[in-house]
């Protein structure tokens, strides 16, 4: 038996996912500036919240609330009571906001759907090559462990992005993150540029699903993977 799935409501995706992100494990994003990560962290979140349950949701680029007002439209004010947001301004108020939100998720007080950290490690990647980056290694890798654990104990979908760095032995997109993120998330999707809006998802890892990958464009008003038929 599989995990318990949420659908992302991107239909190409859910059919990719064998119906949605899962349940009780962490799923990562991983793909180039512009390649959708972040709206597809809103798209799946504005259903969560639309659904009635409580989204918590890191967001270390401050872009958020602008860009769900285009998706949500008129209902922004009322999904955001299902939010629970917060912008951290450097690693360490990251991991503190992490923390917060699988403490509360792991509560269980509000009925929460989703947990996301987009990106994960944008200011993991500021910390490399410096004098901070065995301390940043550690952070990002609890970070994680406690990603893990409350999607595993409070049976969350946890969604985190991260960014990649180009090989320059062979020209390919890698994440960031490095190996523990790899493997700790239990699903892994790759997000491909391809000539104007359209992009694709390509799934690295599943538990139990075979490689394969699912094309959707992005639109004013969210991502559209096609209908569901
Ligand atoms: P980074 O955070 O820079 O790594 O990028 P990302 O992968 O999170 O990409 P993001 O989801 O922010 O944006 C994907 C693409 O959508 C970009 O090319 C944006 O220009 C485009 N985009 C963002 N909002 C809209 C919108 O409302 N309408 C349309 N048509 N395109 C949008
Ligand atoms: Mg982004």
């Amino acid at each position: 038996m599989g995990a318990d799935r949420l659908p992302t409501g991107i239909a190409s995706v859910d059919r990719l996912l064998g119906g949605g992100l899962e349940t009780d494990s962490v799923t990562e994003v991983y793909g180039e500036g512009g390649s959708g990560k972040t709206l597809f962290c809103l798209d799946v979140a504005h259903r969560v919240a639309q659904e009635g349950r409580w989204v918590f949701y890191i967001d270390t680029e401050g872009v958020s609330v602008d860009r769900l007002r285009s998706i949500a439209g008129a209902n922004l004010e009322k999904l955001l009571k299902r939010f629970l947001l917060s912008t951290p301004k450097d690693l360490e108020e990251q991991t503190d906001a992490v923390r917060t939100a699988c403490a509360l998720a792991r509560e269980g007080r509000r009925p929460v759907g989703l947990l996301v950290v987009d990106s994960a490690t944008a200011y993991y990647r500021l910390s490399l090559s410096g004098p901070d980056e065995d301390d940043a290694r550690q952070a990002l890798s609890l970070e994680i462990s406690d990603l893990v654990v409350t999607a595993m104990r409070a049976h969350v979908a946890v969604l985190v992005t991260n960014q990649v760095w180009r090989s320059i032995r062979d020209g390919t997109l890698e994440p960031v993150g490095g190996s523990f993120l790899n493997h700790a998330a239990k699903t892994i999707l790759f997000f491909e540029r391809l000539p104007g809006p359209r992009r694709r998802a390509i799934l690295k890892k599943h538990r139990d699903r075979p490689e394969g990958s699912a094309d959707f464009r992005i639109t004013d008003q969210g991502l559209d993977g096609g209908s569901s038929a």
